[in-house]
């Protein structure tokens, strides 16, 4: 019996790297989870490496953890790439249908799927995808598969995903470093919309959101197709930070206070005045214990009220919602999807943000988590793991059916199917 192929996604968040190697059960949709891991992250800036050794090095760290666990040698991976560097430029295609046969062939689609990557771009920026969004053909709108129709005139209104070529590099260069092949790269919030959104979602409208460390990707699906990208430079590390300040506490503390007992839940009139005591020496981590050494230990009692802890975490959670709503609004979908807006990532876990983004939104709001992987479902903050290995398993089987070998033309095939996945 053939070996079934071994898909491994490699998450390389500001807070974690996270990898995930799995493979699809042929009979349903489900895959099985062969291997995870996840470990702090070094070298990272907003989403961005900033010091490639760093990132491979831990990176390093997993993969032997992997082989060594799981006793297979993986050689490559799918990963995801983040940031705020990352733009969506619309553009407009247009192309003459091959006169051969009169009908829009494969090579139509990806000739016009080419040429319309051809826009002018600042010499430090690259085109890493396309997504068409509506086909024209003859002047007959919304078409939504140009495939096998009668035609003369064939263009397309496509969005073009562009990256900062040196974010690519970098990213790159930390991957192949620890011994790895890049398969594809994916855009943290897409990978993650494929995990957790369903085709019926994103065919009524759908915002996913995911809140990570330091970013936030906003990716809007309409109509089955994807529409609008952005990522803003704040996530729930800002939070911790501004806990930190506001309560006068070590970074460390303010992470467990936000872990432990922050919330955006509306607080009743009663718990209102209620105070917070907190021994700070059992709030450090054992690491942090042995630093700071018995003197540090003895540190008076942090007290605060619940509702000025509560008022540090929804500015911040308001500020991440006024980004959202501003970006909604540019793009004429504010107030306007009928599948509302899902929350992914490991910030989304904090109490009452779904409540808040009710409200805040005027959308219809749930948490998303990842399907499809037994024993990670509990878990949105690994919603981009599990997409970015979703979608190599989109590429590798669409490679498998055209007799291709993936490696290296993960992209070229994804833009050609790009079409055809919901
Ligand atoms: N229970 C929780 N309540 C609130 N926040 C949480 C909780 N658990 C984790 N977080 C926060 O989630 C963040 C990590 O999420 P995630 O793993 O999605 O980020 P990342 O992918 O590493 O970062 P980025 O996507 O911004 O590069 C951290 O800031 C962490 O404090
Ligand atoms: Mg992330």
């Amino acid at each position: 019996m053939a070996r079934r192929k071994i898909i491994t996604g490699l998450d390389i968040g500001t807070d974690t790297i996270k990898i995930l190697a799995a493979c699809k059960n042929p009979k349903n949709e489900d895959f099985k989870v062969l291997f995870f891991d996840k470990i702090n992250s070094f070298g990272l800036q907003k989403g961005r490496v900033i010091n490639p050794q760093e990132v491979t090095n831990k990176i390093s760290s997993l993969i032997s953890k992997l082989q060594k666990t799981y006793n297979q040698r993986i050689d490559s991976a799918f990963i995801n790439v983040n940031g705020s560097k990352l733009q969506i430029v619309p553009n407009h295609g247009l192309i003459s249908v091959s006169p051969a046969n009169q009908k829009v062939c494969q090579e139509d689609i990806d000739r016009i799927l080419q040429e319309t990557q051809n826009i002018n771009l600042p010499s430090n920026r690259e085109i890493l995808d396309i997504f068409p969004k509506e086909w024209i053909l003859d002047g007959e709108r919304e078409i939504k598969d140009p495939l096998a129709l009668q035609g003369v005139r064939l263009e397309v209104e496509a969005s073009l995903l562009s990256a900062f070529s040196p974010d690519l590099e970098n990213l790159t260069e930390a991957v192949t470093e620890a011994g790895l092949q890049v398969e594809d790269i994916i855009p943290s919030s897409l990978a993650a919309s494929s995990a957790v959104l369903s085709p019926y979602q994103k065919e009524l409208g759908v915002a996913l959101l995911d809140i990570g460390a330091a970013t936030c990707g906003l990716a809007v699906f309409e109509e089955g197709v994807f529409l609008d990208l952005s990522v803003f430079p704040v996530g729930s590390a800002n939070i911790t930070n501004d806990i930190a300040i506001g309560l006068r506490t070590e970074i460390d503390i303010a992470e467990k206070i936000k872990k432990d007992i922050g919330s955006c839940i509306s607080l009743s009139q009663g718990s209102k005045k209620k105070k917070v005591e907190i021994n700070p020496s059992n709030f450090l981590s054992s690491f942090k214990k042995e630093e700071v050494g018995k003197e540090e230990s003895k540190k008076p009692f942090l007290t605060f009220s619940e509702k000025q802890l509560r008022k540090i975490i929804e500015a911040r959670v308001g500020e991440i919602f006024e980004l959202v709503q501003k970006e909604l609004k540019k793009i004429s979908r504010q107030g306007l999807l009928p599948a509302g807006i899902v929350l992914t990532g490991g910030g989304a876990k904090l109490p009452g943000i779904v409540e808040m983004a009710k409200r805040e939104l005027k959308l219809p709001c749930k948490l998303g988590y990842p399907r499809n992987f037994s024993g990670l479902e509990k878990d949105c903050s690994l919603a981009t793991v599990c997409g970015l290995v979703l979608e190599g398993q989109d590429v590798s089987q669409k490679s498998l059916s055209f007799g291709l070998d993936s490696r290296g033309l993960g992209a070229k095939i994804k833009r050609i199917f790009r079409i055809f996945i919901p």
